[in-house]
């Protein structure tokens, strides 16, 4: 006996199929001796029983059989264990069938009459085969399991950095406060952190803070009692009580203006709040995420952001770099939105070529993972054979480039001042009564029109 077939110490297991008692007693000595740990079946239906008895490294069976044949037993093995090698033997003249056998998976057939020799460098082929593809399935799952958090993608060492930290950050109570430009994955890292926490069975509750105007912001958050304002008809709990024992995620909390700043300040210094027009306090407990784009030292720099406030969110500060910093993550984004994005269509994940993938690489992104997004959205719907080339994503890349920035917070800032425009030209230039009828405050008014206007391609 020789040393080398075993797998994790035990000898290797060969299913021999075959009618021919003489060539079943040829093959188990042989292979015996060779080391192998062989179990003979002497017809198609006996090779069925075997297989859902034990599982097979390896099976060696005669094509030709009566009942069931040996393209019966490929297609057994195939349904049972399709990780396991078919090799067929065939005489002479069954060549075509052989062949077929092929297609339906079989590993090779030998043709008789065969060399033993030959059949142990089959079975040797066959065996080094199995091995490198189970290493394969294995290493791609090793990668997927590496550069991946939850659904959030990345191979670069800032996200892998990252990837490292979310579980610690998740364990603590601390405030968190995530930067980054728009699109580059606040939100799903926010999200990452609240579903890996003690808190994952109680709420995540998102507010984007940019998007409300402040008088409704403010009752979002902090709820209000009923005959508080106007159209205050019954009392209504805020976010930051329906998040109680969850989280509650800040989004642009670079947006929050100076007074409703000052309130949540005091909701994080007292954990407690109180609705709008109301008396008393509510204690919670709560954890803040909070997420901009916006340099928030800077507007404390200049005025528009509270620094204790900073120092309460900013406990634990992320910061998330930029696409454009880690491209090496771009190539395992489109691969993912190409399967994402083909699968909610019904179709197949189409390949992208090298020339494409290169000109993706070569993209200023401004808009992040959130455009590159968009871009293979758009090319998947459109893509007519199974392979992207570069022409077919020509269109939806100069359509990035003619309005290169942030999509839709640039766009709701510029529909902001429009409308400001508009109102104070209806007022005739009369801030107070553009103010009441923006409804917010004249002070959020002077600051939204003293906030300087972006030059072309200015990212927040
Ligand atoms: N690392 C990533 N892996 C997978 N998808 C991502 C990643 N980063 C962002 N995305 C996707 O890009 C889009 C924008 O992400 P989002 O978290 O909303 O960004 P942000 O809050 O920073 O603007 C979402 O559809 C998100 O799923
Ligand atoms: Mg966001």
């Amino acid at each position: 006996m020789n040393d080398a077939p075993t797998a994790m110490g035990e000898a290797i297991k060969i299913l021999v199929v075959d009618n021919d008692q003489e060539m079943v007693d040829l093959l188990m000595e042989y292979l015996s001796r060779e080391g192998y740990a062989v179990i003979a079946a002497k017809s198609g239906q006996e090779a069925l029983g075997r297989l859902s008895e034990v599982p097979f490294d390896m099976v060696v069976s005669d094509l030709k059989m009566e009942g069931i044949d040996g393209m019966g037993v490929l297609k057994a093995v195939k349904r049972v264990c399709p990780e396991t090698p078919v090799i067929l033997i065939t005489a002479f003249g069954t060549i075509e069938s052989a062949i077929e056998a092929i297609k339906e998976g079989a590993f090779h057939y030998l043709t008789k009459p065969f060399k033993l020799g030959e059949l142990k460098v089959t079975i040797e082929r066959a065996l080094e085969h199995k091995r490198l593809r189970e290493e394969n399935v294995r290493l791609r799952r090793e990668v997927e399991g590496r550069y991946r958090f939850g659904n959030i993608i990345g191979r670069s060492r800032r996200m892998q950095e990252l990837f490292e930290l979310i579980p610690a950050v998740a364990a603590s109570v601390s405030n968190v406060l995530i930067t980054g430009e728009s699109g580059t994955g606040k939100e799903l890292i926010a999200k990452a952190i609240h579903y890996n926490s003690p808190r994952k069975e109680r709420p995540f509750l998102p507010i984007n803070c940019a998007a409300l105007p402040e008088q409704l912001l403010e009752s979002e958050l902090f709820g209000h009692v009923k005959g508080a304002f106007t159209g205050a008809y019954v009392s209504r709990k805020g976010l930051i009580e329906e998040a109680e024992g969850g989280t509650l995620f800040l989004d642009e909390v670079g947006d929050l203006s100076l007074s409703l700043q000052a309130k949540l300040l005091r909701v994080l210094q007292e954990k407690e709040v109180r609705p709008v027009g109301g008396r008393e306090s509510v204690k919670v407990d709560v954890r803040f995420i909070a997420a901009t784009n916006r340099d928030l030292r800077r507007m404390i720099g200049e005025g528009t952001f509270r620094d204790d406030l900073y120092y309460r969110l900013a406990v634990i500060p992320v910061p998330v770099p930029p696409l454009r910093e880690r491209l090496e993550d771009l190539p395992l984004l489109v691969d993912r939105f190409l399967k994402k994005y083909a699968e909610a269509s019904g179709k197949a994940a189409p390949e992208i070529s090298q020339a494409a993938l290169g000109l993706l690489l070569k993209q200023p992104w401004r808009g992040n993972v959130r455009e590159l997004e968009n871009v293979v959205e758009a090319a998947v719907a459109l893509s007519k054979g199974p392979i992207i080339n570069a022409s077919e994503l020509t269109p939806f890349l100069l359509a990035a480039v003619e309005k290169p920035s942030e999509e839709l917070l640039v766009t709701l800032r510029e529909l902001e001042r429009g409308y400001i425009a508009k109102v104070l030209e209806m007022t005739g230039g009369n801030k107070k009564e553009a103010a009441k009828i923006l409804g917010i405050s004249r002070k959020t008014l002077y600051r939204k029109l003293l906030s300087p206007i972006d030059p072309p391609g200015f990212k927040r």
